[in-house]
């Protein structure tokens, strides 16, 4: 099928190289010429694993082109996917002016039937307003061709993107006879085929139940490790081993053991923008959303945890004290930094007068750019943080470790090495990755999340 995706970001790059690998002719449209030549030239500009080959493979094959004339992308694609940002506005609502844009260009250049995907997370009744633009476009060259919208939200973690588009638990279509109707469902039915192969796995739905489900399901994630998060806190308090309630909540197949992470806190694109977006549209139907105020405020003050356990082990003065910190991005295998814990913990140490040693796999670029930003009105304290080149050089002469992401690389350390360069063996661990019992053989003081039970027999 032709395929046009609006938008090379993460979402449009992995859907648009993705739809390419099981054959359809993809035509990615971004109004960015500098991004465009890029990819063209077979440069990535997102770390996610696998999709530079896959780009690179497609492109040989001339099923995916990359191109800023935004008329040809709509001539192309029979479906034309909109997979722009919705960024935040001031108020915490999704930021809708990129995929009406788009929507206005499918409007004023289209000349046949059209399927409209919003691919984008949105709230609900966009799918609404994407209509009435390209109507509103279509008036005013008198034309009335006839089009569809649905609503295909997008689940794709990221680091395992490509796996979770080509083996998706789920897809989920919108597409009700308001929007489109018969025409678009069996256009989207025939494009959704190879991902359905063995098993049905699209749910089909009207569209605003289905732009309400993609907010509904990061919602649901993002309480359910905000609650972990604050059970960890009192689990600190009582001397409970969360870790052993994980296990014991998680063997119930009504609970099940995902996402039951306690740590640092959640960052990422989308946990922390869905869940002020879906908060935002409670407030607008005069719908107080209490639990995610709290699953907000949870995660706010759990990006701090690792910092008040530091402030409590060292004192409030951190002037002379200097750290080692492991992983910066939001979660491992990206190079994402977008409200990552990372981030909170540098303010927390850096204002105190501390001294830190970063390391991070991949996230260091995309680091020093945040940062630069972060601190753009107390310069002076990027002064203080040094980027390593591997883990072992940033423990050098640390008065402790501080691990933020949960890299596999961080997994199976050389405890003695840890020991030998720490100034004192003390780890703060903000993702749990050690037995405790384990560091107190190893004669490391540790200080997990939740962690501080009595050693059972
Ligand atoms: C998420 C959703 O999982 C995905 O379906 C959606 O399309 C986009 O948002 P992503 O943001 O890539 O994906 O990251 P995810 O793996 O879900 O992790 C989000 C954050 O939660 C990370 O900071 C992670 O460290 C944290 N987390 C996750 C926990 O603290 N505990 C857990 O148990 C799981």
């Amino acid at each position: 099928m032709k395929v046009t995706i609006i938008g090379t970001g993460y979402v449009g790059l992995v859907t648009g190289a993705c739809l390419a690998e099981v054959g359809n002719e993809v035509f990615c449209l971004d109004l960015d010429q500098h991004k465009v030549d890029l990819l063209n030239h077979g440069v990535i500009p997102i770390h996610e694993a696998g999709l530079e080959e896959l780009v690179a493979r497609n492109r040989a094959s001339g099923r995916l082109i990359f191109s800023s004339d935004i008329a040809a992308s709509v001539e192309h694609g029979d479906i034309q996917f909109i997979a722009v940002g919705t960024p935040p506005d001031k108020d915490g609502a999704a930021d809708l002016q990129y995929v009406f844009a788009a929507a206005r260009h499918i409007g004023k250049y289209m000349d046949g039937y059209k399927v409209v995907v919003d691919k984008s997370t949105v709230p609900v009744g966009t799918a609404h307003r994407v209509r009435e633009v390209i109507l509103e476009q279509l008036a005013a060259r008198g034309s009335t061709i006839d089009f569809a919208v649905v609503s295909n939200p997008e689940f794709l973690k990221e680091g395992a993107a490509i796996e979770d588009f080509m083996r998706p638990d789920r897809i989920v279509i919108g597409c009700d006879e308001t929007f489109g109707g018969q025409r678009a469902r069996s256009m989207m039915k025939q494009l959704y085929l190879p991902f359905n192969r063995n098993r049905e796995r699209t749910f089909w739905m009207d569209v605003r139940s289905a732009e309400f489900t993609k907010y509904a399901a990061n919602a649901m994630l993002a309480t359910r490790i905000s609650f972990m998060n604050e059970l960890a806190n009192l689990a600190d308090k009582v001397g409970v081993d969360i870790e052993a309630v994980r296990h014991g909540i998680g063997s119930d197949p009504r609970i099940g053991y995902s996402f039951l992470y306690a740590g640092c806190g959640y960052g990422g694109s989308c946990f922390p923008k869905d869940v002020q977006a879906l908060r935002h549209t409670g407030a607008q139907y005069d719908h107080k959303m209490q639990i995610l105020q709290a699953v907000a405020e949870v995660n706010e003050r759990q990006k701090h945890v690792l910092g008040r356990k530091i402030i409590q082990r060292f004192g409030d003065d951190l002037g002379r004290r200097h750290f080692a910190i492991w992983g910066l991005a939001f979660k491992p295998n990206t190079d994402d930094m977008r409200y990552a814990p990372s981030r909170a913990l540098l303010r927390q140490l850096l204002k105190r007068g501390a001294s830190v040693a970063v390391y991070d796999p991949v996230a260091t670029k995309e680091a020093r750019r945040v940062l630069q930003e972060d601190f753009a009105e107390m310069p002076h304290l990027l002064e203080q943080i040094r980027f390593c080149d591997s883990a072992l050089q940033a423990l050098q002469d640390a008065d402790a470790l501080a691990i933020v992401t949960e890299w596999k690389a961080f997994r199976s350390p050389d405890l003695n090495q840890i020991k030998n360069l720490l100034k004192e063996p003390v780890i703060f661990d903000g993702r749990n990755l050690f037995e405790p019992w384990a560091m107190a053989n190893a004669g490391i003081e540790y200080h997990g999340i939740g962690r501080t039970a009595i050693k059972h027999t």
